[in-house]
C-alpha cells in the first residue's frame, strides 16, 4: 500500500474523476489508514511505498504491476499522467528482492489482471492493450483469458470482478461484451452476480484472503450475497477515494509469494 499523502483529483483520465470536486485528503488519510488496520487485524503484513509528491494515483497500488512467484511484472500505464509511477514500482520491487520485469505493451497490472488458481482473467477496452495478455502468460506460465470491459464506469477489470478465492468470483455482468459474458458464465456458472448499484458503489474492487472479503460499505447487499456463500465480509468507506475512480482493491497489491523480507 502507498499512504494518500499526496492524493488529490487534478486530472481525469476515467469517468469518476472530477478536478473540479475537492478531494478531503484528511478524510482519505482516515479511511486508508482504517483500511491498512483491517489487513492487519486479519493478521496480514502490510508493506508500503513512499508516496510521492505529483503522482497523485501513486496510492493505487494494485496498478504496480502483476506479482506471483516471487517475480514482479512491473506495469506500463496508458496515461502520461500515470506514466511517472513506473519508475518508483519498478525501484520497489527490486530493492525489496522480486525477480522483476517491465511490461512491453500497456498493462496496468493487477488493475486488469486476476490471477485464480487455473488462470489469470485479463481486461482490456479501456487500459490494458489485448497484446499483453500475451506477455503475461508467458511471464508467469499461466493461460491468460481475456474479457472485453464495455461500460466506462468499470474500465479496470478489478471494479467489475472480485476474486473470492483461487475458484470463485462476484462479478456485474453487464460491464462485459456479450462474448465475455459467455466466457464468464461458462468459467463461474455459480458466480455470485452484482447489481448496477453495488458495482457502482465499486463493491467488486473488493480484496479477498479467500476467507474475509473487505469491500465498500456502500456494497451491502454484495456484501450478504457474498456472507452466504460462507465468507466473512468486512465493509469500510472508501469514498474520496472513488472521486479517483479507485476502492478497496485498487489501493492494495497483494504480495503473492514475495521473497524473505531482510529488515
Ligand atoms: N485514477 C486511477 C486511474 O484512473 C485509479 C486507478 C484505480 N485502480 C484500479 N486498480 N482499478 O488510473
Amino acid at each position: 500500500m502507498c499512504p494518500p499523502t499526496w492524493f488529490t483529483v487534478d486530472y481525469s483520465i476515467n469517468v469518476w474523476m472530477r478536478p473540479e470536486i475537492p478531494v478531503d485528503t484528511a478524510l482519505a488519510v482516515r479511511q486508508w489508514e482504517r483500511l491498512r488496520d483491517i489487513y492487519q487485524d486479519l493478521g496480514h503484513t502490510v508493506e508500503l511505498l513512499d508516496p510521492l509528491p505529483g503522482l497523485p494515483d501513486l496510492v493505487f497500488t494494485a496498478n504496480a504491476g502483476i506479482v506471483l512467484g516471487g517475480k514482479a511484472l512491473v506495469s506500463r500505464f496508458r496515461n502520461p499522467e500515470r506514466r511517472g509511477e513506473e519508475p518508483a514500482f519498478l525501484k520497489w520491487f527490486e530493492q525489496r528482492g522480486f525477480a522483476t520485469l517491465q511490461a512491453d505493451s500497456v498493462n496496468e497490472g493487477e488493475g486488469d489482471f486476476l490471477v485464480l488458481d487455473q488462470c489469470i482473467l485479463s481486461g482490456s477496452g479501456f487500459r490494458s492493450d489485448p497484446a499483453s495478455g500475451t506477455e503475461v502468460a508467458e511471464a508467469f506460465g499461466r493461460t491468460v483469458v481475456g474479457l472485453t470491459l464495455v461500460d466506462p464506469r468499470f474500465y479496470h477489470l478489478d471494479t467489475a470482478i472480485a476474486v473470492l478465492d483461487g475458484r470463485r468470483i462476484a462479478y456485474y455482468p453487464q460491464a462485459f461484451s456479450p462474448e465475455s459474458r459467455a466466457t464468464l458464465r461458462e468459467l463461474f456458472p455459480d458466480a455470485v452476480l452484482a447489481d448496477e448499484d453495488d458495482a457502482a458503489a465499486f463493491g467488486l474492487n473488493a480484496l479477498s484472503d479467500g476467507r474475509t472479503v473487505v469491500l465498500a460499505k456502500a456494497a451491502a447487499r454484495l456484501g450478504a450475497q457474498i456472507r452466504e456463500r460462507g465468507f466473512d465480509v468486512i465493509g469500510t468507506d472508501v469514498t474520496e477515494f472513488l472521486k479517483g475512480g479507485g476502492g478497496v482493491k485498487c489501493l492494495t497489491l497483494e504480495l503473492r509469494d514475495a521473497p524473505p523480507n531482510p529488515a
